[in-house]
């Protein structure tokens, strides 16, 4: 039996991804990467930058020339990594909601795509890797050994990413949650390059009403599965 040397785990905003992903490539000793985390870091940069977000050009301009940068967490706050915005600490600032806001139309930009997709391809082709993200398995890494992608209905997703808010201390609403993440969903879904969908040889795991443990062990006996011959 084969272990699978790369691993694209997809799936819509709150599905669990950065949770399963981190926990499986912990187990296997791979790098975990998220590829959301380079999105939100150039929305954060737009933001500072002062750029509308519906300034294409300058959105794209930007996310040429900022530098993002991932590294194993050295802080002890809950953190799955450290991320680096031209050197600056940001891991909590793109979080925040004004980046959530805005992440979804500046990641549907040709030209930023094309700027995070090429990095992400070589850390990609490096192996030993699990990476997450939205469009991983259909394009990012199209030969990835395993591709899965994790579902799960709206109202759970909103669930999830509301507790995780109010433990993080956050004052927020329900429905603001909830309505925040179908507009991201539909955004993400519908827009024109690298769309939301699973790749046609993904497993699909639905989580609805699963523990953390029941998702995992599904995925521990797919990455045992698909390595057989
Ligand atoms: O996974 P996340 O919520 O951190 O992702 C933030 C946004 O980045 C998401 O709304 C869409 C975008 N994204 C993307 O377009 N492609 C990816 N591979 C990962 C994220």
């Amino acid at each position: 039996m084969t272990i699978p040397n790369s691993i694209a785990i997809d799936g819509p905003a709150s599905s669990g991804k950065s949770t399963i992903g981190v926990r499986l490539a912990e187990r296997l000793g791979y790098l975990f990467f998220d590829t959301g985390i380079m999105y939100r870091a150039v929305t954060l940069a737009v933001i500072r930058a002062g750029i509308g977000v519906d300034d294409e050009e300058g959105v794209t301009q930007l996310a040429h020339r900022v530098h993002i940068d991932v590294r194993p967490p050295t802080v002890a706050d809950g953190r799955k990594e450290d991320v680096l915005l031209d050197g600056e600490d940001v891991t909590w600032a793109i979080r925040e909601p004004e980046v959530e806001k805005r992440v979804s139309k500046i990641s549907a930009y040709a030209g930023v795509r094309r700027a995070m997709t090429e990095l992400q391809r070589r850390i990609g082709k490096r192996g030993r890797v699990v990476m997450v993200g939205r469009d991983i398995g259909t394009v990012v890494m199209p030969d990835a050994d395993l591709k899965i992608f994790l579902d799960a209905s709206l109202e759970e997703r909103a669930r999830r990413r509301f507790r995780e808010l109010i433990q993080r201390g956050e004052a927020v609403r329900f429905e603001d949650v909830l309505a925040g993440l179908k507009q991201r969903d539909q955004i993400d879904s519908s827009r024109e390059i690298a769309p939301l969908k699973p790749a046609d040889d993904a497993v699909i795991l639905n989580t609805d009403g699963l523990s953390v443990e029941e998702v995992l062990k599904r995925v521990f006996e797919l990455c045992k599965d698909c390595g057989d011959d």
